[in-house]
């Protein structure tokens, strides 16, 4: 995520979160083919660029088609982005199509861009009003205000507590249904406001901030797509290259964790003697130092910044080797 800088009426751009620290972690050889695979307005995907010589190129992947038409403005100054309108899960169709077979490094920056927040049109944010939308891919039908308005008390209370971490989510989920058809942002936070009374505004954070976010990872289905995405990029790269994911939200740091536990042969916890299939313990990564935090600096300049994490691991032996 990054940092609001609204350039003009319709302009917003996004900060990249621990840009250098992405870049030195990914770039291991000044050739080859890396992947972005969160494109966003392309932060990271330019420092990649600025690493890389003359023949080597960055596949760009999003699926926003607004940060798609803004790679595609960039790639007519700089050919070596490839811009995609992809989901991450599906990078080895995108890669096929360009005849590729595997890639040196690839970036996965999770979570929602900064003109996704910013642009009150895209529904993500309860501090403006907008239609209840919520989609990262403007052409899916599911919408925030499709699922919140047929979805059952049961479902709006689980995904509140299971997403959200959200305590109060039995009473919010009560009173949406009770108040259905909500419409718009500022709609679906005066309800969550009134539940949990207006004392709430004072806190650190604004009390919708846990429902707008499970909202928003349900209409994206982001952590499927991210348990999906991460066992797609580990198979599109070369033995040596890189994956890099920075995330925002603890359940998505989870996912990543114990992901890269897994291929470096350290996730299972087996019974002493009991026979096991070689390929689930012979490790196919190896980890590149331990998690990495933004500095207070980079949180003063960009406080969007504030809860990420960042994870590399670096592949050593092919899946079927
Ligand atoms: C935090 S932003 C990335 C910002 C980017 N690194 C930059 O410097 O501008 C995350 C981006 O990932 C995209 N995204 C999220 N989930 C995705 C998925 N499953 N497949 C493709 N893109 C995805 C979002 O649409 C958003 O543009």
């Amino acid at each position: 995520m990054g940092y609001l800088s609204k350039v003009s009426a319709k302009e917003y751009i996004h900060v990249p979160v621990l840009l250098t620290e992405v870049v030195n972690s990914l770039v291991t050889s000044k050739k080859g083919v890396y992947v972005d695979a969160t494109y966003g307005r392309g932060g990271h995907s330019s420092q990649i660029l600025g690493q890389l010589s003359a023949e080597a190129c960055v596949v760009a992947i999003d699926r926003d088609t607004s940060a798609i038409d803004s790679a595609k403005l960039f790639a007519i100054k700089d050919p070596r982005l490839m811009p995609f309108h992809s989901l991450y899960s599906e990078l080895e169709i995108v890669l096929e199509r360009l005849g590729i077979s595997s890639v040196e490094g690839i970036l996965m920056d999770l979570g929602v861009s900064s003109p996704q927040l910013d642009d009150p049109e895209r529904g993500f944010s309860f501090q403006t009003e907008g239609p209840l939308d919520m989609r990262m891919d403007q052409t899916i039908n599911l919408t925030a205000h499709s699922w919140l308005n047929n979805a059952s008390q049961d479902e709006i209370e689980s995904i509140l507590k299971e997403l959200g971490d959200e305590k109060r989510g039995r009473q919010i989920a009560r009173e949406i249904v009770r108040r259905r058809p909500l419409s718009t942002t500022v709609e679906l936070s005066n309800v969550i406001v009134e539940v949990k009374g207006p004392k709430s505004l004072s806190n650190r954070r604004h009390p919708a901030t846990k429902t707008f976010q499970a909202l928003r990872m349900v209409v994206n289905s982001e952590l499927e797509e991210l348990s999906k995405g991460l066992k797609k990029a580990f198979e599109c790269l070369s033995v040596g290259g890189r994956l890099v994911v920075v995330s925002f939200h603890s359940h998505e740091d989870r996912i990543v964790k114990s992901f890269f536990r897994e291929l470096c042969g350290k996730g299972l916890s087996l019974p002493r003697k009991m026979p096991v299939q070689e390929e689930l313990v012979v490790p196919k990564a190896k980890l590149i130092g331990g998690p990495i935090r933004p500095g207070q600096k980079e949180i003063n300049q960009n406080p969007r910044a504030r809860s990420a994490v960042m994870r590399v691991v670096e592949k050593i032996r092919s899946i079927e080797s």
